[in-house]
């Protein structure tokens, strides 16, 4: 495996193996990893030839009073990991390789924002958050030039946003999508459980717990309200009772599946949750077909 800092080095790589013919694959991610990003990395290598995974904790996605400076940066554990699995190649730049101070840094060069869905639940809460990673997707997908590069449906909306700016902007890139790798507790694996003590992950499990049951009261509905009714009434109980067991929820609602808010007559929905447990932000969201 090897470890590449610089996108000069990066493009001379991927040169060659598409001359060859390689078919690349690309997990971007921000780094300390867990098991989750693991599994999108053997994903990309069931489905390419070489695969590329970048570590590089995006500060254009991050707003002030965010956790920043406090995200962990652990690259020598990662890149024990990603070669373990079997990846090829780890581009882990450095903020000014990326946003070059010569180009102006980061918020004063060219970005890429999709409107719309990234103002919505995370982009309401988080101005800025999605052109921030639309802008990073964009130019490492510029630099990578993957066949197929693999995202998590654990950041459910991000996937939306990344989905729409390929399709919209052509990029020639086939995005693929993992299910959310949980904890055997439920809770769905994050680098920012790093911040939950012991007894916060357990209780964090909650939130997976909350969906489940949500699903299943949604799948055997069969009260006198109408559909719209029942969503809004077992949301805002949802809502209450997390509350009363000490997060603080930011929204929990219940969408079609590309997020708009539903009518009552879809057979496919996504709830999605997101509530602060002490200062940890923590993200969930399940799937319904019925
Ligand atoms: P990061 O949070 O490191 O996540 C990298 C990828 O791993 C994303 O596609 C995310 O959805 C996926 N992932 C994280 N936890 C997961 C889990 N428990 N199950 C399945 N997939 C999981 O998302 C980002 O970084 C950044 O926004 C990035 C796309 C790299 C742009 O900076």
């Amino acid at each position: 495996m090897q470890i590449i800092h610089t996108i000069s080095e990066l493009r001379d790589l991927v040169s060659a193996y598409k001359k060859k013919g390689k078919v690349i694959g690309f997990v971007p991610t921000m780094g300390n990893l867990h098991d989750g990003h693991l599994q999108l990395v053997k994903m990309a290598l069931a489905q390419s030839d070489i695969v590329i995974c970048s570590i590089f904790v995006n500060p254009l996605q991050f707003g002030e009073g965010e956790d920043f400076e406090q995200y962990p940066r652990t690259l020598d554990a990662d890149a024990d990991k990603l070669d373990k699995v079997g990846c090829h190649i780890i581009f882990s730049p450095a903020v000014d390789e990326m946003y070059p101070k010569s180009m102006g840094g980061g918020r004063d060069q060219t970005q890429v924002s999709v409107p719309g869905i990234s103002d919505i639940l995370e982009g309401a809460s988080r101005p800025g958050h999605f052109t921030g990673v639309a802008t990073i997707v964009a130019k490492l997908f510029n630099m990578v030039q993957p066949d197929k590069a693999v995202f998590g449906e654990k950041d459910y909306q991000q996937l939306q946003v990344i989905k729409r700016f390929v399709r919209e902007l052509c990029f020639p890139v086939e995005i693929v999508s993992h299910p959310i790798v949980r904890e055997s507790n439920g809770l769905a694996m994050s680098s920012r459980n790093g911040y939950l003590s012991t007894d916060q992950k357990q209780q964090a499990s909650a939130l997976y717990h909350t969906l489940e049951n949500l699903k299943k009261k949604i799948t055997n509905h069969s009260s006198k309200k109408t559909p719209l009714e029942y969503y809004a009434m077992i949301e805002s109980n949802a809502i209450e009772n997390l509350n009363s067991q000490g997060f603080v929820t930011d929204y929990l609602t219940i969408r079609k599946a590309d997020l708009t808010m539903p009518t009552g007559q879809e057979r496919n929905l996504v709830i999605l949750v997101t509530a602060y447990l002490g200062n940890t932000r923590l993200l969930d969201n399940i799937k319904i077909s019925f």
